[in-house]
């Protein structure tokens, strides 16, 4: 075990000797003598390695990105091993991400990211309530430690990851998906909703049935003929067409992906060198070896048989990977079905029947079959499970850039790792039409910002199961102010698009979906800003306000400078008890055309019961800051972002400093992008120093 320490006093121990993970960049680090005082505990196990940390009552623990339970994490147990694993009930520990950076913050704070790429299991006080225990599946890994604020953790730790993904602006407009939209008539017919009931949408989402017999790579001519100009007629509409992509390649003589992929060797292996086969949507498939970089080089450059088309965007899926059920497994279960054929099943022989049925699908067994290529070393998947979808998404980003290396592309991914959040944004995965969900959703963004997925959002109004229409709208409510909006239901469920409700949910639904475009001037600033400055959009209230108060907070966060929000997630509540760390101005937000001075309440600081009907939003604007806002339009493009409307509170001098920039190349990275300053002045006058500005209506309110 060696310990370093760098200039900026962030301190790594290395165990072992390190497989290169990719993960954190150019740091170096100087030797350094292990400091106790940190780690309670360093225990050398046979086959994997204990580390205990003391907690005292008062601390929170935050972190671990994609993964259950609440903003603070104590008091439950976690598991870093990425899972195709679509109930997410309260029991569970695992999600489809690894993402293993949490921060200890009491009295003092401390950061710690474990560059493992295998399991981990974390026990933050569930057995022993003061004391958290990590175990780590391995012998080989890095330890970085971080102290400072909150907020300096995070800025330290996102900075040694490099800068999060950056879609392009038009990925901030509402975005419309489904399992399946499965023919060119019905995305027709979708688009035609969203103008018939006058809706803003941007992008339309195919799923797996526009390929043919769900081939990477390929696209259905009898559901949707001549492709290109189909995607065509959306471009002349500005609605972009977003397909999936899924990791299982089709194992099918003559389909050119396979063919290729047997051809170099770019497929995982079994322990005999052979193609693994497993089954997934197309039925039996191998998996491309995304940790061979020629494999990489390979898969992403695919992706420009669909970009030539006029796709502007990709979603990568299935990349845990999920495996229905491999060869070997399926046999052993009809094996044994057969076996059992003619005899009387009791309680423990039929329940060995469900367990071998249920275990068919991402059986750890069949990961521990499966085998990579890593220069001339033979790897063995199970060791670097959490590597597989970070590097199918790194090869579809590698692949973008070659195609046009200034050009911005939405790229989401399911699974993930730490160090993707520099190649992708990330949807939470098959979440559920229950309120629960909502809730999860609300405090799992701040955890994901930690990590660097800042493009990130859930399936607005839940992927299974069919959704109510008061959850539909308060997901939507919250969803509003994720980068990410995107509603996405699952096969067999209620159709979800904001007109299947009727019409006073509809109209509703449409404010809202308005209000996000209006929005859009401060989103994209306050996301740029972050992601520039390596900071988050969605705090806790702990990263500001320093109280007992503020770190009990599970239910409200701070979104970019100016605005706390206070999401209603429960069915039937007519209102909900807000904390205020201090005295702000409350907008009971409905739509765009309504906003008015008298919708602007000032409110103390402390708790207050505050009524919200089902059409309102409890936006708070904190006391100094500006909320710069545009009227909305239909697509993102038509936004005209010069003629700006302000909502202020505040005494004395109020400031806000707007980002803006093309919104699809990567000038941005060098330098080219405007900030301008708006200000309010004594004399309540609205003005921006950007000739090009001018302020339409303002609503300010002094305190
Ligand atoms: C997975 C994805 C989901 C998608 C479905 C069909 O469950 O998570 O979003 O709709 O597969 O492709």
């Amino acid at each position: 075990m060696k310990t370093f320490r760098n200039e900026n006093q962030v301190r790594k121990i290395s165990i072992g000797t390190c497989f290169p993970t990719d993960t954190i960049l150019d740091r170096s680090f100087s030797e350094a003598s292990y400091d106790t005082e940190a780690i309670l505990e360093i225990c050398d196990l046979k086959t994997k390695v204990l580390l205990k940390f003391e907690m005292s009552d008062a601390d929170c623990v935050y972190g671990l990105g994609e993964n259950l339970r609440g903003i603070n994490k104590r008091g439950y147990q976690y598991e870093s091993f990425c899972s195709d694993e679509s109930k997410h009930l309260p029991g569970k520990t695992s999600l489809y991400a690894a993402h293993n950076f949490f921060i200890i913050h009491g009295e003092s704070n401390l950061g710690v990211y474990i560059d493992f790429s295998g399991k981990i299991n974390y026990d933050i006080g569930f057995s022993c309530i003061d004391e958290m225990s990590i175990l780590v599946a391995g012998k080989d890994f890095d330890i970085y430690l971080y102290e400072g604020t909150l907020n300096e953790i995070v800025k330290q730790f996102r900075q040694s990851i490099g800068m999060n993904y950056v879609p392009p602006q038009w990925a901030f407009g509402y975005q419309q998906s489904r399992w399946s939209y499965e023919n060119a008539d019905i995305v027709r017919e979708i688009a035609k909703g969203f103008e018939t009931y006058d809706i803003p949408c941007d992008a339309i989402y195919l799923d797996i049935d526009y390929m043919e017999r769900f081939k990477d790579f390929t696209v259905s001519d009898e559901r949707f003929p001549d492709f290109r100009s189909f995607v065509d007629s959306m471009l002349q509409k500005d609605i972009k067409l977003v397909p999936i992509i899924d990791a299982g390649v089709k194992i099918e003589p003559d389909y050119d992906v396979y063919e290729e992929g047997i051809e170099n060797d770019y497929f995982c292996t079994d322990i005999e060198g052979n193609p693994f086969v497993a089954a997934v949507w197309p039925g039996k498939v191998h998996f491309p070896d995304f940790l061979n970089p020629d494999a990489r080089k390979w898969f992403g450059k695919k992706y420009h048989f669909l970009l030539d088309q006029g796709i502007k965007g990709f979603w990568n899926d299935m990349n845990e990977p999920a495996i229905f059920y491999s060869e070997q497994r399926l046999k052993e279960t009809f094996e044994w079905l057969k076996a059992h054929e003619n005899t009387n099943l009791d309680i423990y022989s039929f329940f060995e029947m469900i367990e071998k049925v249920n275990g068919l699908s991402n059986a750890v067994a069949d990961y521990k079959n499966l085998y990579h290529k890593v220069g001339t070393q033979r790897v063995n998947h199970y060791e670097v499970h959490n590597l597989y979808g970070y590097n199918m998404t790194r090869a579809a980003d590698e692949g973008f850039k070659q195609f046009d290396e200034n050009q911005r592309v939405l790229l989401l991914t399911r699974a993930s790792h730490i160090g993707m959040a520099k190649h992708s944004g990330i949807w939470t995965g098959d979440n559920h039409s229950w309120w629960e969900h909502l809730k999860l959703n609300i405090q799992m963004m701040p955890s994901l910002n930690m990590v660097g997925f800042l493009y990130s959002g859930a399936d607005t109004g839940g992927f299974q199961d069919d959704v109510s229409p008061d959850l539909m709208v308060r997901w939507l409510q919250f969803s509003l102010f994720t980068p990410l909006l995107r509603n996405h239901s699952a096969l067999g469920t209620k159709m979800q698009e904001p007109w299947r409700f009727e019409e006073k949910i509809r109209l509703q639904l449409r404010d809202i979906i308005r209000l996000r475009y209006a929005l859009i001037p401060y989103l994209y600033s306050e996301f740029m800003k972050a992601s520039i400055q390596f900071d988050m959009l969605f705090k806790p209230l702990s990263f500001e306000y320093t109280s007992a108060e503020a770190d009990g907070v599970e239910d409200q966060l701070l979104v970019g400078e100016s605005l706390m929000i206070a999401p209603v997630y429960e069915q039937n509540a007519k209102g909900r008890t807000v904390y205020l760390p201090e005295k702000m101005l409350l907008w009971k937000a409905s739509a765009y055309e309504n906003i008015n001075t008298s919708q602007l309440e000032e409110v103390e600081a402390g708790y207050h019961y505050i009524k919200a009907h089902l059409n309102e939003i409890l936006i708070f604007i904190r006391p100094g800051k500006l909320l710069p806002l545009v009227a909305p339009m239909d697509r993102v493009s038509k936004l005209k972002k010069n003629e700006l409307s302000v909502i202020g509170y505040g005494s004395g001098y109020l400031k806000y400093e707007l980002y803006e920039d093309d919104g699809e190349s990567f000038d941005f990275k060098r330098g080219e992008y405007h900030l301008s300053i708006l200000e309010v002045d004594h004399n309540q006058v609205v003005k921006s120093n950007n000739s090009h500005h001018s302020l339409k209506n303002q609503w300010i309110v002094r305190a």
